[in-house]
């Protein structure tokens, strides 16, 4: 079969929510909003950066980078990294190499636009296979503690994926637990539904660690990152003195069997350790939280409240989930380098899941 690869335009819109809806579930509707939030009003890639394969004119497979902001240190600059997502190839066109050949064409005309670093930080395992055999190595891989587990029974799975193909058209009530809470919580730690933006990037300016390769969580990206309409997200907050000591982030996908901790920022760990205890007692569906870079103290706190190290069910020879870095540029003898910082050492970085677009 023939295949001719084209970058994104306005024409392609339709088809490629069409082919979206087809592969990932969710209506048209849904599948335009989410195109629309994640690739047209993204604060830092101006127009959307996207890729399609066509065979016979009609859209069978595509590809996407969103933008993300990044400094390496606190003295370097910061840096655009367009991180892929939404790679997928219609049913009567796998198994012919297209997703390869694809992958290949856009790394290079990406590279050709001048950006030196692409990355992927939502891969499953079969895109994984391809993206690591197509030089995007797994740099840092993922750690996640849990607590509870989403039914693997064929009834339970069968139900999420009927709940993933309704997106857009029934209204699913989540968080009713946690709501039920957030309404009478008093004191210092606070249940909401809405993102205190401001407070929480001014936090995150002042507290974040920012030694290691880090994502600018500004008050840009934070209203950018909770209109995704894939997801339902909720806040605990902190307070201290009546400004804010902590924060974390709650994200529930629509359709998902899971909440997961995204985000946090804390002033101190004891305040990070009551709000952890708080999104445990105040959430009914199975919980995990996911990051590269956990501290040692984290992770005591987070077995002493009853999360358990995630053993990755898929069981494959292919690495474990994680983030993937192509580079471009030349580099030292010993790898890419970024103010001063080793690229493709996991230690380098501090990941975040809510860079990921599966959040
Ligand atoms: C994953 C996907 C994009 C692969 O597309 P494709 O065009 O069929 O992939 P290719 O033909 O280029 O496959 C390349 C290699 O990966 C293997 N492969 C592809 N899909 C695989 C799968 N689901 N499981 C195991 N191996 C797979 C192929 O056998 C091939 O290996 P080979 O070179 O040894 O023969 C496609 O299956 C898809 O759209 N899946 C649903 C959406 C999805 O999961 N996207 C990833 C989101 S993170």
């Amino acid at each position: 079969m023939t295949y001719r690869f084209e970058e994104y335009a306005p024409e392609y819109k339709a088809q490629i929510a069409a082919l979206r809806s087809r592969i990932f579930g969710g209506n048209h509707a849904f599948s335009t909003e989410y195109f629309e939030w994640k690739y047209e009003q993204n604060p830092y890639l101006g127009k959307p950066h996207f890729y399609v394969a066509l065979h016979e004119e009609k859209v069978v497979a595509m590809r996407g980078f969103y933008g993300s902001l990044w400094q390496a240190g606190p003295r370097s600059d910061p840096l655009v990294i367009p991180i892929g997502g939404d790679l997928a190839v219609d049913l009567d066109h796998r198994r012919h190499h297209l997703a390869s050949r694809m992958l290949i064409y856009i790394t290079d005309h990406m590279v050709a636009k001048g950006y030196r670093f692409l990355m992927n930080l939502s891969a499953n395992s079969s895109s994984r296979r391809l993206q690591i055999r197509s030089n995007y190595p797994r740099v840092a891989p993922y750690r996640t503690f849990q607590r509870g587990n989403p039914g693997t029974t064929l009834l339970a799975r069968g139900y999420r994926r009927l709940e993933r193909r309704l997106i857009g058209q029934r209204t699913t009530i989540p968080f009713r637990r946690f709501d039920r809470w957030a309404a009478k919580a008093g004191g210092s730690i606070l249940g909401a539904s809405e993102p205190r933006i401001s407070e929480m990037a001014e936090l995150v300016l002042r507290c974040g660690d920012k030694t290691r390769i880090h994502l600018i969580r500004d008050a840009a990206f934070y209203r950018w990152r909770f209109r995704n309409p894939s997801s339902h997200y909720r806040f605990i907050f902190c307070e201290d003195n009546g400004g804010l000591a902590g924060f974390l982030v709650l994200q529930s996908a629509k359709g998902g069997g899971w909440t997961t901790i995204i985000d946090w920022e804390t002033s101190t760990a004891a305040i990070w350790n009551e709000l952890i205890a708080a999104a445990i007692n105040h959430n009914a569906k199975p919980l995990k939280i996911t990051s590269t870079m956990f501290t040692e103290t984290q992770i005591q706190s987070l077995q002493s409240l009853g999360l358990k190290p995630l053993v990755d069910p898929e069981n494959t020879n292919i690495p474990a989930p994680g983030m993937l870095l192509h580079t471009s540029s030349g580099h030292d003898a010993d790898g890419p380098r970024l103010g001063g910082l080793q690229l493709l050492d996991a230690s380098s970085w501090d990941i975040r899941i809510i860079a990921s677009d599966s959040f």
